[in-house]
């Protein structure tokens, strides 16, 4: 097999090119390869320096994730650093594209980095759980600062190459078009330089900054393992040799390795790729042409929807029924670019340039020139059925036409058009500018490629997309309801509001099942008859206790919507629990779990046998995306695998579930999800 590491040399410098599509990642071919062009260069008087360069997209991307769990193969990372450390002839990394993790800590072994002024550098092991196991928590404290490895190495995040020149990551940028000519360039201005090795270098710090990190992440780090661990690792540095904290980083590496939270997020990390590929659909079909795009209603979710085309700088035009609401829409929406700029996440010119590319109109016939157009009204079938008839006459032939429904049947909306073939859901979640997730839900007659336009446009947007077919809720809202209903039933049994959600946010969960109703509006979907109370969310909405928006709901809010347990609820539920009589026990965190996060694992059985899902693996990418489910325990389906499919039907069967026929079969067999 031929190498991927192919050698050149111009006058003394020794240029290692490595070609490993699609990211260049470090597996084992590539690491063979390094290490004999490194030996090349230790063994040739010829030879002054060496350059180490990555055709194609990007330098490294990291260690091979592929290879993670399988036997190593010589050389390992770490030893193929240290061997390219110790070289005593000048070695430049030389990047473009994204120097990530191992990539990264090439470029740290490095005796010098030049970049491109586009290149970014990021250590993201901790996304995959796991920490830089091949000297990055040791050798950039020591290249770039104590300060700077934190940020990096804890949070995962990628900076630009002009950041990292900042804080002495990189020595010098290149021309965006000559980087090996400027590395070769400046090969020969260092050749005969002393070699300052990163290793070597002294770490001076003030002790306080570790716990000040500490402090001031602590809720973003809550619930993961590998952050704890990198943030004692950089601590190290300061007091310790390089040999002994690099032996820790290699424990460390291993103990988290091993662990369930570095699969669960390294399962995710795939299962976002695979969510975009579509079952029976070929990778390179002709995709329809999406240059501007249409969205009807100028709501919350059309407003987030519209910003996410803005921002991806597609022409929209917004329509409204009324002037005054379609001023309030737009205004929001400049509202929320311009905290986005005070925050720093864009410029002034940024929010100038998005707001420049929407038309809002009263008038549906200025969507004629759309190519996709996305109906955002509230959730009324005839509503719908009417928008889409009109559309139907309106809408260039091949336009797109898409509802944004959380829960209704696309098959009958797009009968209301003569073009089914062109029409498809696109479920995007509150609030649609910040949220990552897209059920992009296809229905009986949704084109191939009208299906996979919808795929690529989410990509354009920065969305993960996943594919759902028709059915009451589609993936994501389909399994909220047994977990609402459970949760609903044991407040009757003898649960209190406040104990189910601390059961959910200790399991990780942004929140509880009461407080996401406050969140979203106790009130959504009552019959609006305050005389007709058949359960406690008729009692409370009658009362008024709509949420958090009418400061009392299953809580009692402040001015600051901080929450309080509310007597009044209890009265409520008590009430309840006399009228009707149900027994009451004591319900366990156990109890909880089993009703309400089993009963979900069990729906999802049911979607995916149904074909409403492509694959377990797409359930978890809808939960985490869209709902917040702690991604180091990889989504309802990977959990349920972690937990053992058989104690998930057994409990089932303790509260008198009916188990989902798939769950069954799997647990039978002793089969996973994944
Ligand atoms: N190992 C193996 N495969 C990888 C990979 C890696 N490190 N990084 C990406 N790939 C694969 C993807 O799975 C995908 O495969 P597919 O086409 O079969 O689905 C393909 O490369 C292209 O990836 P993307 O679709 O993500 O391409 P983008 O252009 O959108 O993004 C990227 C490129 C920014 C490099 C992104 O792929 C990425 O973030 N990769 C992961 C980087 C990472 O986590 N590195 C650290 C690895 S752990 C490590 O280095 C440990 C060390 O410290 C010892």
């Amino acid at each position: 097999m031929t190498s991927p590491i192919t050698t050149s040399r111009q006058g003394a410098v020794l240029i290692l090119t490595s070609d490993s599509p699609p990211v260049n990642a470090l597996g084992a071919a590539v690491r063979q390869g390094l290490q004999a062009g490194i030996e090349e260069a230790k063994n040739d008087d010829g030879i002054k320096a060496v350059v180490i360069i990555c055709a194609g997209k990007t330098f490294f991307a990291g260690a091979d994730i592929t290879e993670f769990g399988k036997p190593m193969q010589e050389p390992s990372l770490p030893v193929l650093l240290d061997q390219i450390e110790a070289l005593d002839k000048p070695v430049i990394s030389a990047v473009h594209g994204t120097a990530l993790g191992g990539g990264c800590e090439v470029a740290l072994a490095s005796h010098y980095r030049i970049a491109v002024p586009s290149a970014k550098f990021g250590l993201p092991e901790v996304k995959l759980g796991i920490l830089p196991g091949a000297g990055g928590t040791q050798r950039m404290p020591r290249v770039a600062g104590v300060e700077f490895a934190l940020e990096l190495a804890a949070k995962g995040d990628p900076v630009s190459a002009g950041k990292a020149k900042e804080a002495g990551l990189v020595d010098r940028l290149a021309g965006e078009d000559s980087l090996l000519a400027d590395a070769v360039a400046f090969a020969n201005e260092v050749i005969d330089q002393p070699i300052s090795r990163s290793s070597e270098r002294p770490v001076t710090v003030d002790p306080a900054v570790f716990d000040a990190f500490r402090k001031a992440n602590a809720k973003r780090f809550r619930g993961f393992e590998a952050p704890a661990t990198i943030i004692d690792l950089i601590e190290q540095t300061a007091g310790k040799p390089y040999a002994e904290g690099v032996q820790a980083e290699r424990m460390g590496f291993m103990k988290l390795i091993m662990g369930t939270q570095s699969a669960a997020l390294r399962h995710i990390f795939f299962a976002e790729r695979k969510a975009s590929k579509i079952d029976g659909v070929a990778d390179d079909i002709k995709l329809r042409d999406i240059k501007k795009v249409g969205v009807i209603g100028a709501g919350t979710m059309g407003g987030g929807i519209s910003m996410n085309f803005l921002s991806a700088g597609i022409p929209v035009t917004i329509v409204e029924m009324q002037q005054e609401a379609l001023d309030r829409g737009t205004g929001v929406m400049r509202k929320n670019y311009e905290a986005s700029a005070a925050k720093g996440r864009m410029t002034a010119e940024q929010v100038e340039g998005a707001m420049a590319l929407l038309t809002p109109t009263l008038n549906l016939s200025d969507l004629a020139d759309c190519d996709l157009i996305i109906e955002a009204v509230y959730e009324s079938m005839d509503v719908k059925k009417d928008i889409f008839g009109k559309l139907d006459k309106i809408a260039k032939p091949g336009a797109i036409l898409a509802s944004n429904t959380s829960y209704l049947d696309i098959n009958e909306i797009a009968a209301s058009t003569t073009r089914p073939q062109d029409v498809l859901g696109l479920h995007f979640f509150s609030p649609a500018n910040v949220m990552k997730l897209l059920e992009v839900v296809r229905g009986d007659k949704t084109a191939d490629d009208v299906l996979a336009t919808a795929m690529a446009i989410a990509k354009k947007i920065k969305k993960v997309a996943v594919v759902a077919g028709v059915c009451y809720g589609f993936i994501g809202n389909r399994m909220l309801i047994p977990r609402q209903m459970e949760a609903m039933k044991m407040l009757h049994e003898g649960a209190t509001p406040e104990q189910v959600d601390k059961v959910h946010v200790e399991f990780g969960m942004p929140m509880g099942p009461f407080q996401m109703s406050d969140l979203a509006g106790v009130d959504i979907g009552w019959h609006r008859d305050p005389s007709r109370i058949e359960n406690i969310r008729d009692a409370l909405a009658a009362e008024g206790r709509w949420g958090q928006k009418k400061g009392a709901g299953f809580y009692d809010y402040d001015e600051k919507r901080q929450p309080s347990n509310s007597p009044r609820v209890a009265e409520i539920i008590e009430e309840f629990r006399k009228k009707t009589g149900t027994p009451q026990h004591e319900i366990t965190d156990e109890e909880i779990i089993e009703r309400t996060l089993y009963t979900m694992v069990n729906e999802g059985a049911l979607i995916l046998a149904e074909g409403k899902a492509q694959r377990a693996s797409d359930i978890d990418v809808v939960w985490i995306y869209g709902y917040g489910w702690p991604v180091y325990r990889g989504g309802p389906m990977f959990w349920a695998d972690t937990v053992g499919l058989k104690t998930i039907v057994a409990g089932l069967e303790k509260h008198g579930f009916k188990v989902a026929p798939l769950l069954r079969e799997k647990a039978e067999k002793g089969e996973r999800f994944n």
